[in-house]
């Protein structure tokens, strides 16, 4: 069996393609699901992929990778998070291993709250500005350090 990669989505990508299509274009969650699985799969991995608006449901996931050792890498797109949370941050550091944050939109080019990151500085990498195409190279990355 290949690498198993978890990508998880917080709150509000559930929306993608309704939500400002013009900041997070017209693809929707699904597609994004469908490009993490593809990739995964071209890779000879596999891949879990959650979203939830619930930051303790996110925890608990994270939770898990670490209890049960089931997953190789994290992929992650906090959403909003990003720059609020030092419990998700606290928590993704727990299963020790690679975490990959994604972001759809450039956040360093909006508004100064969405450029300061907690998960930046225990990730083994950053991906922002590339749209959904951001999870695909994401999910490669995590295949790659799952190695
Ligand atoms: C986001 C950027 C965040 O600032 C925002 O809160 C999101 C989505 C992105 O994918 O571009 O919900 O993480």
């Amino acid at each position: 069996m290949g690498p198993r990669i978890l990508v998880l989505n917080g709150p509000n990508l559930n929306m993608l393609g309704v939500r400002q299509p013009e900041v997070y274009g017209h693809n929707s969650y699904a597609d994004i699901v469908d490009l993490c699985r593809r990739t995964a799969a071209s890779r000879g991995a596999e891949v879990d992929v959650r979203q939830t608006n619930d930051e303790a449901e996110l925890i608990g996931w994270i939770h898990d990778v670490a209890r049960n050792r089931d997953f190789s890498a994290i992929v992650i797109n906090p959403a909003a998070w990003t720059h609020t949370s030092v419990a998700v941050a606290d928590a993704l550091v727990i299963p020790e291993v690679p975490v990959l944050e994604v972001h759809i939109s450039n956040v360093h080019a909006r508004e100064s709250f969405r450029h300061h990151s907690y998960v930046s500085p225990i990730a083994a990498g950053v991906i922002a500005g590339f749209g959904p195409a951001g999870y695909g190279y994401a999910v490669d990355r995590a295949v790659d350090l799952s190695a």
